[in-house]
């Protein structure tokens, strides 16, 4: 008896139960409030572990249609989701944030302004792969959304979608304690998430050597399915294990390039490996786009996000798993 007390204790105190029910959707931010990080956990404004699960928005500059209150309507409501992501664009062929920032930044804005109105998060991902080549601009943009924003729970700032394979102490780290530094002076607690090297694979690295004298920031770990497989988890295990908290902010079904096919079975892997540990994860994407990750057929009109007879493979598998 005395033993088995004992047990019930130590277990108590070192897991503490996720408060999430199995429909993300119902997970609302007038729920959980404002969220910090606790050991390695997402916590809610009770201290209770809480759980995210949604949607990424495709790119902003290429599918602009979906960024607005209609998308994160059905977000929240067919694809069971207490989490959106829009893609802030910055440099690619066909332009972004560098070349358009008041139209790139309404897109934005407007998904902002609907995921506040909806009571759910969202996570505001600088889509980048080479930021420390563009500091002063997001200097810039997360100073002005965090002065806009800084007081809604609802916000989580991502200042760095991917790095490149670069250097995590002397140009990653360097460059997210920059903008963390912008943030806070506006914000002093919504989380951030932080992109690690090589396309946020290298949770070991950040582990070696983390971001020390702020709080409530997590690493972003982005697998894709189809090529991330046992290798990554190991790595993450074992910074988690460390104590680094972990953050899914894009993961995919597929290839790492887009690409089907759809690794069923490394997929539930992946989604085992997340639940055991309560992390959160978003999936890319609420995308038409005739490849594999994309969660809807081509031709979806923005109403019809995660309309049922409107998912591909990846999208069934994703929006079940959001609600299960
Ligand atoms: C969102 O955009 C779509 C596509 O342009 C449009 O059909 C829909 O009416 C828009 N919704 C709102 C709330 O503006
Ligand atoms: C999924 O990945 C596993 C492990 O690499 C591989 O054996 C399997 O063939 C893959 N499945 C598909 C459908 O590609």
């Amino acid at each position: 008896m005395k033993l088995l007390l004992i047990t019930c204790l130590f277990v108590v105190g070192n897991w503490i139960a996720p408060v999430v029910s199995k429909d993300a959707a119902l997970e609302t931010v007038s729920k959980h409030g404002k969220l910090s990080v606790d050991g390695v956990n997402l916590v809610n404004q009770n201290g209770e572990r809480v759980q995210l699960k949604g949607m990424s928005l495709f790119w902003s500059i290429w599918m602009p249609y979906y960024y607005n209150k209609t998308t994160v309507d059905a977000v929240k409501a067919n694809c069971h989701s207490n989490i959106v992501r829009p893609m802030l664009a910055i440099d690619t062929k066909d332009g972004g944030y560098l070349t358009d920032p008041d139209g790139q930044e309404a897109l934005i804005y407007a998904v902002i302004d609907a995921a506040i109105e909806d009571d759910i998060y969202v996570l505001i991902d600088w889509q980048d792969f080479e930021a420390e080549n563009h500091l002063e601009q997001s200097l810039y943009f997360f100073d002005k959304l965090s002065k806009t924003y800084g007081s809604y729970p609802n916000i989580i700032y991502e200042p760095y979608n991917e790095p490149i394979s670069l250097e995590w102490s002397s140009v990653v780290k360097p460059y997210h304690e920059a903008v963390i530094k912008t943030i806070r002076a506006n914000d002093p607690d919504n989380l951030i998430v932080v992109g690690t090297p090589q396309w946020s694979q290298r949770l070991d690295l950040a582990a070696a050597d983390p971001i020390t004298g702020f709080d409530n920031i997590m690493y972003s770990l982005h697998f894709y399915a189809g090529t991330h497989q046992q290798w990554e988890r190991d790595i993450t295990k074992a910074a988690i294990d460390g104590g680094l908290p972990v953050f899914v902010s894009e993961y995919g079904t597929v290839n790492a390039d887009a690409s089907p096919p759809v690794n069923v079975s490394e997929t539930l892997l992946w989604y085992e490996f997340m639940e055991e540990r309560g992390m959160s994860y978003v999936n890319f994407a609420v995308s038409d786009k005739d490849e594999g990750a994309a969660a809807m057929i081509p031709g979806t009109p923005p109403d019809k996000t995660c309309a049922e007879e409107y998912l591909t493979e990846s999208g069934k598998i994703v929006v079940e798993h959001n609600k299960a």
